[in-house]
């Protein structure tokens, strides 16, 4: 899951150390990647990544701005599906979801092929060390859900079995993604230990109620990123530097089914939806997972420049056209299509240019602190100013359609 960073510093998350199921580390195992020759893997070692062990990666080093692996309150979660005590449950809708799960369209879509070792060969140079931090985070991130998922389906399967199958079925196709990117990772010789990860990362705590507003955003931006590389590398080709992005238009339909599935999941718990305080905890999950990709990309435009893709303005597309399609389901949306908004997001990015150079700078660590504690009261100062920004009222029954769209 490209999941809500931010809301988890800013909550002050719950971060629990769990030694994670031996079911799932199993499942893990199974998405795991082929070691890549050591020689070549000493090649690479000029790009400045550790390795555990020859071809496997260490994982990039957790912050705001990584993704994270959840878990929740299964009890809860449990209460929440039961038909018994939950009459809002559509399960009309959730068999008509898990048919379609069951078809598994793209049962035979992930296949590589031999252009893929020979088009990261080919991709070298700093070019070459942006790629792999591109594919941990995707990995990483899709592994992510796998997990989640995983232990949903696992836990949920007496109390709703339908809704626990679509579950196990989601983590199948998230499994599927972190391989796919996995393998691709090995294609650059530095693959991950997933296996290791499942074991040895944090876990971050979100009740479910965040959990539903956190994966819905992620599933659907997910979706907006991919269809929007895709089809950008569709107009121009010759920016198809590596085969992976081919794959992304059915990958798409995978997060965009997801992310209705979450859809379904939040007009079955109408509290959720309905309230003041449901309007603020939409709005602050829309930001936080806007900041948190925004800030992202822009710290790796170079990545997305060598697709022959301008950050800001993909960015941007991106986060309204995620929006739009939250504006569908969720009670209330922050408007990112006016000036105002956009001015704050680049007001946020020259404040984590900043962070980052203190970061990387030679000056103690107490001097760091100092020196970073002014701007990160800056940086939240003008998050403030983003969550009291204007918002737009939405949801299912909340939308006007002859509202005028504004132009920024
Ligand atoms: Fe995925
Ligand atoms: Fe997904």
């Amino acid at each position: 899951m490209v999941v809500a960073s931010f809301a988890n510093s800013l909550l002050g998350g719950r971060t629990a150390l769990r030694q994670a199921q031996a079911q799932q580390s199993r499942s893990a195992a199974r998405a795991q990647p082929v070691r890549a020759a050591a020689t070549v893997a000493e090649k690479d070692a000029s790009l400045g990544f550790k390795t555990m062990r020859s071809g496997i990666k260490e994982a990039a080093a957790e912050s705001v701005l990584t993704p994270r692996f959840y878990t929740t309150d299964f009890d809860e979660m449990e209460e929440l599906f039961s038909l018994e005590k939950n009459p809002n449950l559509d399960m009309d809708e959730f068999d008509a979801m898990l048919s379609e799960f069951k078809t598994d369209y793209n049962q035979t879509h992930f296949v590589r092929n031999e252009t893929f070792k020979k088009a990261a060969d080919n991709i070298t140079g700093p070019a070459r060390k942006i790629f792999i931090e591109f594919l941990e985070r995707s990995c990483t991130a899709e592994f992510s859900g796998f997990l989640l998922y995983k232990e949903l389906g696992r836990r949920l399967k007496k109390t709703n079995p339908v809704v626990a199958e679509i579950f196990t079925l989601m983590s199948r196709d998230e499994a599927r993604h972190a391989g796919f990117l996995n393998k691709a990772m090995s294609d650059f010789n530095l693959a991950l230990d997933l296996g290791f990860l499942t074991k040895n990362r944090k876990y971050t705590f979100f009740k479910p109620q965040y959990i539903f507003y956190a994966t819905y955003l992620s599933e659907k931006i997910g979706y907006w990123r991919y269809i929007s590389i895709y089809r950008h590398l569709q107009r121009n080709p010759d920016n198809q530097l590596y085969p992976l992005f081919e794959y992304f238009e059915n990958w798409c339909q995978d997060e965009n089914r997801h992310g209705d599935f979450f859809s379904a999941i939040l007009k079955s718990q109408p509290q959720f939806l309905d309230g003041w305080t449901s309007k603020l905890w939409s709005r602050f999950f829309c930001l936080s997972v806007y900041v948190t990709m925004y800030l992202n990309d822009h710290q790796r435009s170079a990545f997305y420049e060598s697709l022959g893709l301008e950050t800001t303005q993909f960015n941007r597309h991106v986060i309204i056209e995620t929006n739009k399609t939250t504006a569908r389901i969720f009670p209330e949306v922050p408007d990112c299509e006016t000036p105002e908004f956009w001015d704050q997001m680049e007001k946020l990015i020259v404040l984590n240019k900043k962070l980052v150079a203190i970061g990387q700078s030679d000056a103690p660590a107490i001097l760091k602190n100092l020196q970073r504690l002014p701007v990160v009261e800056r940086f939240a100062a003008e998050l403030l100013q983003l969550f009291i920004g204007k918002a737009v009222a939405s949801g299912a029954d909340g939308i006007d359609s002859s509202a005028p769209i504004p132009v920024y």
